[in-house]
C-alpha cells in the first residue's frame, strides 16, 4: 500500500482529526512542581531560572495551594538550610526546613496533592557532596546510608507521601525501605532517582540550592551519560530494593532511557526536566528565538511520549494553566 492510496495527511487535516488520533496527551495531573524552600523570611528569585523562587514558608503555602487548585499531581520539595556541616545533620532535624515545609504544605492542601521530598545530603553538607566523606575525602557509600535513611524517615514523619532519594549511593533504597518499615511508616512511598546522569544540566539548580561540590564532581556516584544498559540495571536494582516508582533525569537528553526503563521494568517512570532544560527554554524564548508556550508543551509531550507517566518540571503551574485554558 502506498501513495496515493495511503495519505497520512488525511488524519492531519483539521484540529478535530488531529485531536481524535493523537497518541499522547498531557494531563495537568501528571505534572509535579519542584519547589525550593529556605529559612529566610522572604522569598527570593533564583538566578538563571526566571519565575522560580526560593520560598519562605508563607510563599511555599501559596505555591502549594495554587498547585492544588490548578490540578497538579504533586510537588517535590527541596530544603535549603541555614546551617551546614560535614555530615549534613540538618537534613534529618525534625524541625528542619523541609520537615516544616512538609507539615505546612499538608495543612494547606490535605491529601489533594502528592507531597514528595527530595532526599539527599548535598544541600546540607558543607562540602556539597550527596553523601558523607571518608578520611581521604571520598564519598563513603556505606557510611552515607544511615544519614540518608534517617533523612527519609524524618520526611515521612513530617508528612511526605513519598521520599525521593537523589544521592545515587548503592543500597540507599533498601536502607530507606528498612528504616521506614521498622519505624512504622510502611505506607510511605519511594520515588527513587534510579537513573541520574552526572549532567551539566543541573547547573542552575546547584546555584539555587547552594549545593555545588566544593571540590571534585559527582561522577563517582552519578551515572555516566554514555550508559544505557546500566540505566536498566539501576532501575531493576531500585525496584528490587523497594522503590515504588522511578525517576529518569535529565529528561530531554534521556528520552531513550525513559522508553527503555519503562519497557523493560513496566514500573511507573517520572521524567525530570531539570533546571538546565528549563533555563535553555527560558533563555531562548527571552532572546525571541522560539515560542515559549509551544516549546514547553512540545518538550513535555515528548517526555510523555517517550514513556513517562509523570513529569517533574519547573513549568508545571504554567503548563497546567495552558492545558486548562486551551
Ligand atoms: C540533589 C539533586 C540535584 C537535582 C535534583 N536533586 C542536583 C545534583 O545532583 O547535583 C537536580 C535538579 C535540577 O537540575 O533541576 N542531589
Amino acid at each position: 500500500m502506498e501513495y496515493p492510496t495511503v495519505r497520512p495527511r488525511r488524519l492531519r487535516r483539521t484540529a478535530a482529526l488531529r485531536a481524535l488520533f493523537s497518541e499522547t496527551t498531557l494531563d495537568r495531573g501528571d505534572l509535579i512542581l519542584p519547589l525550593f524552600v529556605h529559612e529566610q523570611n522572604r522569598s527570593e528569585p533564583v538566578t538563571g531560572m526566571p519565575g522560580v523562587k526560593r520560598h519562605d514558608l508563607d510563599g511555599l503555602a501559596v505555591e502549594v495551594e495554587q498547585a492544588a487548585e490548578l490540578g497538579l499531581g504533586g510537588v517535590l520539595l527541596f530544603g535549603i538550610p541555614n546551617s551546614k556541616d560535614a555530615i549534613g545533620s540538618s537534613s534529618r532535624d525534625e524541625s528542619g526546613i523541609v520537615q516544616r515545609a512538609l507539615a505546612r504544605a499538608r495543612s494547606e492542601v490535605g491529601d489533594h496533592l502528592v507531597l514528595i521530598a527530595d532526599t539527599c545530603l548535598c544541600a546540607y553538607t558543607d562540602h556539597g557532596h550527596c553523601g558523607v566523606l571518608d578520611s581521604e575525602g571520598q564519598v563513603d557509600n556505606d557510611a552515607s546510608l544511615e544519614p540518608l535513611a534517617l533523612t527519609a524517615l524524618s520526611q515521612a514523619l513530617a508528612g511526605a507521601d513519598m521520599v525521593a532519594p537523589s544521592d545515587m549511593m548503592d543500597g540507599r533504597v533498601a536502607a530507606i525501605r528498612q528504616v521506614l518499615e521498622s519505624a512504622g511508616q510502611p505506607n510511605t512511598g519511594i520515588l527513587s532517582y534510579a537513573v541520574k546522569h552526572a549532567s551539566a544540566f543541573y547547573g542552575p539548580f546547584r546555584s539555587a540550592a547552594g549545593s555545588s561540590p566544593s571540590e571534585g564532581n559527582r561522577r563517582g556516584y552519578q551515572m555516566d551519560p554514555a550508559n544505557s544498559d546500566e540505566a536498566v540495571i539501576e532501575a531493576q536494582l531500585d525496584l528490587s530494593e523497594g522503590a515504588d516508582a522511578l525517576i529518569v533525569k535529565p529528561a530531554m537528553p534521556s528520552l531513550d532511557l525513559i522508553a527503555r526503563v519503562r519497557a523493560e521494568t513496566l514500573a511507573p517512570v517520572s521524567g525530570y526536566a531539570v533546571s538546565g532544560e528549563y533555563a535553555m527554554i527560558e533563555s531562548a524564548a527571552e532572546a525571541g528565538l522560539l515560542d515559549r508556550r509551544e516549546a514547553v508543551l512540545e518538550s513535555l509531550l515528548a517526555i510523555k511520549r517517550a514513556g513517562a507517566g509523570s513529569i517533574i518540571t519547573y513549568h508545571a503551574s504554567e503548563a497546567a494553566k495552558w492545558l486548562r485554558d486551551q
